[in-house]
């Protein structure tokens, strides 16, 4: 079993996104037994609140339902209780390092550091545009699976 953790700021937009992303890409290739997958904010700001509506749709647009998504704060335990610490850009990455007293750490890394170009990924809650931020989450996680779970 493989646990996974995508970490954001608010944990209502990018990082709820990339949770529900990978767990259809896991159930698709019948491999989701071997992976247990979560989201979590570096920010208390939204924790409790459902995924933005933004989300919802993008995601419906997939077929894929986050009903039940509430979202949660990251915990000091987290560190030790996931494999792998997906952040979804660069200053949630400084937030968590410090959050864990961890630098180099090869588990708590970017999520797009497992495709060829890695770099931060939009906050839609900005931008406002929840097809670019699928699109970089997709790619990121199709990766991911692919270098390191099959
Ligand atoms: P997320 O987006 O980190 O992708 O969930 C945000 C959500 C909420 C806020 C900022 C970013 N906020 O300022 O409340």
């Amino acid at each position: 079993m493989t646990k996974v953790l995508f970490i954001c700021l608010g944990n209502i937009c990018r990082s709820p996104m990339a949770e529900f992303v990978l767990k259809d890409m896991a159930e698709k290739m019948g491999i989701e037994h071997q992976l247990y997958i979560q989201s979590a904010g570096t920010s208390a700001e939204e924790a409790g609140n459902p995924v933005h509506k933004g989300t919802q749709q993008r995601l419906l647009k997939e077929g894929i339902s986050c009903n039940g998504k509430y979202a949660i704060q990251l915990k000091a335990d987290d560190y030790n209780d996931f494999d792998w610490l997906l952040c979804m850009d660069n200053n949630n990455l400084r937030v968590a390092q410090h959050f864990f007293k961890v630098e180099n750490s090869k588990k708590l890394k970017l999520l797009m550091d497992f495709t060829q170009n890695s770099r931060s990924i939009a906050d839609p809650w900005y931008t406002g545009n929840f097809d670019k931020t699928y699109n970089d989450i997709y790619e990121g996680c199709k990766n991911f699976l692919e270098k390191v779970i099959i």
